[in-house]
């Protein structure tokens, strides 16, 4: 696809400059779901059709990285069957959307700490990751059993894993070193990050790799998030001028 594309409201979407990666924070289903006096978790299985909208539309305008949060290192806290009806959502996704995102030319990765998730659902990770490998048109990360600072903190102990083996010097420890022990491992940082349900905050998202990141907030709950918002962001975020420090060029 090439051209350009309307958001509901300007600007425009030049889709010759799309970000590389975009990352996503899908909050409010559950009060989307109160709202309408349903549980908890039919928010979050509208909240999955949104996620399957998502990935589509990131598919076709050309999108290269997508990254979703959908289950924090924090999330454990909430109620069991509340976790669970998460997990199987995930599974269902994985397992029943594959063929398509397969098709698609998608390439799913998990990141996070997969050990502590059901075994039924570590299975369909692995079989969806082994079957998109090749795939190179979207890759889509969700991020399961993911927290920013239980991300870091795993790197750090794999770099004293290596350095107490020999196998690394501590002074060669840089920035790119760091970053390549991270579970967003060769991924660019993300250029935009979009955060639904209104919270001005990261909630413990992708705290390395968010440093420099666009970050763009809506109020509307993200089972109500649809394409034509997701592309007003995108074109919102071309109309951003990006110094990573440095000073505008003209002043
Ligand atoms: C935040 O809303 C959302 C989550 C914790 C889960 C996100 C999950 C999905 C979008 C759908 C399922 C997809 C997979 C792959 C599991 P919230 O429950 O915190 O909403 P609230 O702030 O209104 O309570």
């Amino acid at each position: 696809m090439s051209g350009e594309l309307t958001a509901s409201a300007q600007p425009v979407l030049d889709l010759s400059r799309l970000p590389r990666h975009v990352a996503v924070i899908m909050d409010g289903n559950g009060r989307w779901a109160r709202a309408r006096g349903m549980p908890r978790t039919a928010g979050h299985r509208a909240g999955a059709d949104r996620l399957e909208e998502l990935v589509r539309t990131a598919a076709e305008i050309g999108l290269p990285i997508l990254t979703v949060f959908a289950f924090s290192t924090e999330n454990w806290r909430r109620s069991p069957g509340e976790v669970q009806a998460l997990f199987r959502l995930a599974e269902e996704l994985l397992r029943d959307k594959l063929d398509e995102f397969h098709r698609e030319g998608v390439r799913l990765a998990i990141l996070g700490d997969r050990t502590r998730l059901p075994v039924s659902l570590q299975r369909e990770i692995q079989r969806a990751e082994a079957v998109t490998a090749a795939n190179q048109r979207l890759r889509l990360n969700i991020a399961l059993n993911y927290g920013g600072r239980a991300d870091i903190l795993q790197a750090v102990r794999r770099l004293a894993e290596e350095v107490k083996q020999g196998e690394l010097d501590p002074a060669d420890i840089n920035e790119e070193v760091f970053a390549s022990r991270l579970y967003t491992a060769g991924l660019p940082d993300p250029d935009l990050l979009i955060r639904t349900g209104g919270e001005l905050r990261l909630s413990n998202f992708l705290l390395w790799p968010l440093a420099y990141t666009e970050i763009w907030v809506t109020d509307r709950h993200w089972p109500d998030f649809g394409r034509q918002e997701f592309l007003a962001a995108l074109a919102d975020y071309q109309q951003r001028q990006r110094r990573f420090g440095r000073v505008e060029s003209n002043s």
